[in-house]
């Protein structure tokens, strides 16, 4: 097999999907429900590092990385052995019946070095990122015994019934109703689209006390568990949480005695050029109280964790968190190894370097063509919002949705994000090659010119 690592994208097939993508994707329609979306063109046969080989023998690259799973890159050979060694000593071992030690290393690990308030720290885990999210929440509300959260316009916290409820966007959760109860929204610090004529500073305030009016509104304080805060919003448009903001909201959970939760799902794992966001949010004296994270923390296996200081998880009631597959071992195995490759291959500097490339080569577009209305990110977790017009921000979702499929047909996966389905998100494994990096780029200026010709 030739080395896939190190290729570039090259498209061999007349058209997308080639004959053998196209049957498969024909069983697919029959097989499984079309509410699953999937728009792409690709049947995956093999990856490694940023790329992808489909079963035609079509090769991409991935700057989507299976929506931030992939920050240590496809097939790593220490991530599969680790794999390996675990699978031939045993699948699973539920930790309500027996303990099995990879939960342990796992969990120390992460208390030696996840951001979170405190000096003691403990770490549970689940298997996905709503439901690290969801016991985030249950753990929020055993310790501090009070009913309600709040949550932000933008914000995206998975598909149980819970975080449907904690996610804005209703095209997640059309139909599904009732939802569970005690879930106040307030508005997100989304600057690009702050009101007109305020500064930075003016809006940061406005949001501020968008925020103290749920009080008034909606639940009084002392009734409220926790504040859930995406510090960059991922499927909400990749727009950070701007760290005066988060001071302020940090500010007023101490005043009510709140907990602060990162939902980190997205956004961890040195994709910020940082291990987490919170990295960044504890340098700046307002660290969360608890951190939700999945994604990359086992470059693929189906794992998510829960990190807060010790007297809040000690807090919790005994038998309401936990789950049969929670903390699988084989799971377990590959996050060690993910966090030593992230650690050994200084992927978080590697994650400055390439958000520093990506940034200028979209505001090298924005000089060009008229539609770029926004670059923004922390690190390589980077959101390039399209507009029809610069003065009035009117949102581009046409163009993106031509964009996502011009660029797959050349062999680039690109994904939109956004409340206006109008931004293009960079997720691409921090294992990139340069070359690789560049012809991407070169893909992406084609196909939007392409697609404005068009
Ligand atoms: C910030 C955030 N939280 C939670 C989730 C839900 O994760 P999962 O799909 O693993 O349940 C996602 C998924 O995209 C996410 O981006």
């Amino acid at each position: 097999m030739s080395e896939l690592r190190t290729a570039l994208p090259e498209i061999k097939t007349e058209i997308l999907p080639g004959p053998k993508a196209k049957a498969i994707i024909e069983r697919r329609k029959e097989a499984m429900p079309g509410a699953i979306k999937c728009n792409y063109p690709i049947v995956i046969n093999r990856g490694e590092g940023a790329m992808v080989e489909d079963v035609d023998g079509n090769i991409f690259l991935d700057w989507v990385g299976g929506v931030g799973v992939l920050n240590a890159g496809y097939s790593q050979p220490e991530m599969i052995q680790a794999v390996k060694d675990q699978s031939e000593k045993y699948f699973h071992a539920m930790m309500n019946i027996m303990t099995h030690e990879n939960y342990i290393t796992l969990a120390e690990m992460m208390n030696e070095f996840m951001p979170v308030r405190g000096e003691k720290k403990k770490t549970m885990f689940a298997n996905s990122g709503a439901e690290a999210d969801e016991n985030a929440v249950k753990i929020a509300k055993s310790y501090t015994k009070r009913p309600n959260i709040i949550v932000f316009s933008g914000a995206f916290h998975g598909r149980t019934a819970l975080t449907m409820a904690m996610t804005s966007k209703k095209a997640y959760a059309y139909g599904m109703g009732p939802m569970p109860d005690g879930v106040y929204r307030a508005e997100f610090p989304y600057l690009y689209r702050a009101p007109k004529g305020f500064t930075e500073e003016e809006a940061i305030d406005y949001y501020v006390k968008r925020l103290e009016a749920v009080f008034e509104e909606c639940s009084a304080p002392d009734y409220v568990a926790a504040i859930v805060v995406e510090p960059v919003q991922g499927e909400g448009g990749f727009v950070p949480a701007p760290i005066e903001w988060v001071k302020a909201v940090r500010g007023i959970c101490d005043k009510y005695g709140i907990l602060l939760v990162a939902d980190e799902v997205q956004s961890g794992w040195g994709r910020s050029g940082k291990m987490f966001v919170s990295d960044y949010w504890k340098e700046a004296g307002c660290a969360p109280d608890i951190i939700a994270t999945a994604k990359s923390i086992a470059a693929g296996m189906p794992l998510s964790a829960v990190t807060a200081r010790a007297e809040i998880m000690d807090g919790v009631t005994p038998g309401t968190i936990g789950g049969t597959f929670c903390g699988n071992a084989v799971a377990c195995a590959s996050a060690i190894e993910t966090i030593k490759f992230i650690k050994k291959n200084d992927l978080c500097a590697r994650a400055l370097e390439i958000g520093k490339k990506v940034e200028a080569f979209y505001k090298g577009l924005a000089e060009k063509y008229p539609v770029v209305g926004d670059v923004r990110g922390i690190g390589a977790m980077m959101g390039t919002e399209f507009v029809k017009d610069l003065k009035t921000k009117e949102p581009y979702p046409e163009l993106v949705t031509k964009l996502v499929q011009t660029t797959a047909r050349k062999g680039l996966i690109i994904e939109s994000a956004g409340t206006y389905n109008n931004v293009v998100r960079f997720l691409c494994p921090l294992v990139v090659t340069d070359e690789q990096l560049e012809a991407g780029f070169k893909i992406m200026e084609e196909s939007l010119k392409e697609c404005l010709e068009s």
